[in-house]
């Protein structure tokens, strides 16, 4: 087996991909180790996921900083203390500074509920229905110092059925995420993933535009 990759999972919420994250090195085989969970709200039901689990949490408040250079440099510093290999945004609700994402290139995954490069930002699921799209998503990606515009790994594609609402087509989409983000964490601590000049790539072969892509 490959050696132990360790991550630090960076969330603001529920945390429900950090679950699935947790879940999945629970097989046994699992080349990953959570070394961290910080999070930039005290009160991110994440955290509490990750304490049952074991896992060493940290939280950070962008608000007692003045300006997002100076709380993103404390968190590369409290990040960095635990010598990650690779670092997961899991709903982390910040956009990051140039130096952070710069500091963590070709490390740093981001996962996104839409098909990118559609819909960028806010609001995925009620844009892709007002949209009328047959056909909605998810998205692991490289994070580069473009929002939500890095080179794709996998997406997840999820039909749009005729009654579904926001609420319906969102629980749809983030069950997809729980399978495709552990996949795409797996594959980088197998050493499988890597960042090239020219995009993503998985053994060695450069991923099409969209990154993998799995139909449900
Ligand atoms: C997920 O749906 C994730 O895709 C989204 O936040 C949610 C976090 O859920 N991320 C973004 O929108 C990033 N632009 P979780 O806390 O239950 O994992």
């Amino acid at each position: 087996m490959s050696q132990t990759c360790d991550v630090v999972v960076l969330l603001s919420g529920t945390g429900s991909n950090l679950q699935a994250l947790i879940d999945s090195t629970r097989t046994g085989d699992s080349p990953v180790r959570i070394a961290a969970v910080i999070s930039n709200r005290s009160d991110a039901y994440g955290l509490q996921r990750a304490r049952d689990a074991g896992i060493d949490t940290r939280s950070l408040d962008h608000k007692a900083f003045e300006g997002r250079e100076a709380f993103d440099s404390a968190l590369i510093e409290l990040i960095d203390a635990f010598h990650p290999k690779l670092v997961v945004l899991a709903g982390f609700m910040r956009i990051l500074s140039a130096d952070f994402v710069r500091h963590y290139e070709g490390r740093l995954l981001n996962i996104h509920p839409s098909l990118l490069p559609k819909y960028k930002g806010m609001h995925t699921h009620q844009r892709a229905l007002e949209a009328s799209d047959s056909e909605h998503g998810c998205s692991v990606h490289f994070v580069t110092e473009e929002l939500d515009g890095g080179p794709l790994v996998v997406q997840a594609v999820v039909p749009v059925e005729s009654d579904d609402s926001a609420q319906t087509l969102a629980q749809r989409v983030h069950t997809q995420e729980h399978k495709i983000y552990p996949l795409a964490v797996r594959w980088f601590a197998e050493g499988r993933l890597i960042l090239g000049e020219q995009g993503a790539l998985l053994d060695g072969q450069l991923l099409a535009a969209s990154g993998h892509l799995i139909r449900t």
